[in-house]
């Protein structure tokens, strides 16, 4: 990918999820983000139905409203109290403001975003849910504001995909860990392979699924930046009304590409650690 269309991709990107964070906030009009929709979840087959009641009752209800992600990482990245967690791609907040509590107040939990309504966002939601164990950074997943092996966790949530340089995400999650550190990450991921005019959509790389690597390209990635013990688990495979759902108001066949892309993308926990 040449650096113009990685600019253009970062651009897009940055000002559909600003559009979003401002939709989360007002209930305006939806366009196309992550899971098909922005500015509502309720029905999407990507972001909808993520996390447990117990897990939104201790949450800003505009936390929970935001949340455009694609799994459930903190549920699976088994946090302990002092940890220091960073979040890629941390939105509006939401598993920032989970992981908080299960580290504690001895531990921190950073967000990093680098869009700045979804910052203001979570920075409100943050006041409002009243904890000081957190701070959001302003700043690029592929260029990482914090030191050489000063993080525990990494937890991201349906991020890296959007990414035009998923490399640099990833030998940068590397830099950060100390040794013994975690990646435990949430990402729409390819099982074999889905045609080439679903590849090249903009819309569909803003919604999560164009730029998405597939199981090889993950673990070929986590593997060549030094990763050790690295899994893969599909943690919900989007079949083919799933696919329909996502592909219309694309541009593209939904009818058609639906049953290529069908059963080939899903949402997984993607795990490796820091030797
Ligand atoms: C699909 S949303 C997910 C937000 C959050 N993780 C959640 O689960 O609700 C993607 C978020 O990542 C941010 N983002 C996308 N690409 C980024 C990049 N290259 N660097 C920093 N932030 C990025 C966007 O601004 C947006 O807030």
């Amino acid at each position: 990918m040449s650096t113009a269309e990685a600019g253009d991709i970062k651009s897009t990107v940055r000002e559909r999820y600003g559009k979003a964070a401002l939709q989360a906030v007002s209930g305006g009009a939806k366009s196309s983000c992550c899971g098909g929709s922005c500015g509502g979840n309720a029905d999407h087959p990507i972001t909808s139905n993520l996390y447990s009641a117990t897990e939104t009752a201790t949450l800003p209800a505009e936390a929970v409203l935001a949340s455009l992600g694609c799994g459930n990482p903190t549920a699976l990245a088994e946090l302990h109290e002092g940890e220091v967690v960073l979040d890629l791609g941390s939105g509006g907040g939401i598993d920032v403001l989970l992981s908080a509590q299960r580290v504690g107040p001895t531990g921190k939990a950073y967000g990093l975003d680098m869009t700045d309504e979804m910052l203001e966002l979570a920075r409100a939601n943050q006041r409002k849910a009243g904890v000081q164990n957190v701070e959001f950074l302003k700043g690029d997943i592929e260029a990482i504001p914090l030191p050489d092996a000063s993080v525990d966790v990494i937890i991201s949530n349906c991020v890296v995909n959007l990414s035009a340089d998923k490399r640099k995400v990833i030998t940068e999650a590397y830099r950060v860990l100390k040794p013994g550190g975690r990646f435990a990450v949430s990402d729409v991921v390819i099982r074999g392979e889905v045609p080439e005019e679903v590849r090249r959509s903009m819309e569909l790389w803003v919604g999560c699924v164009a730029g998405a690597l597939t199981e090889q390209e993950f673990h070929g990635l986590l593997w060549e930046a030094g990763f050790q013990d690295i899994g893969l688990e599909p943690t919900r495979i989007y079949e083919f009304e799933d696919a329909k759902a996502f592909l219309s108001g694309t541009g593209l066949d939904a009818d058609v590409l639906a049953r290529e892309v069908g059963g080939r993308v899903m949402g997984a926990f993607i795990r490796a650690r820091k030797p």
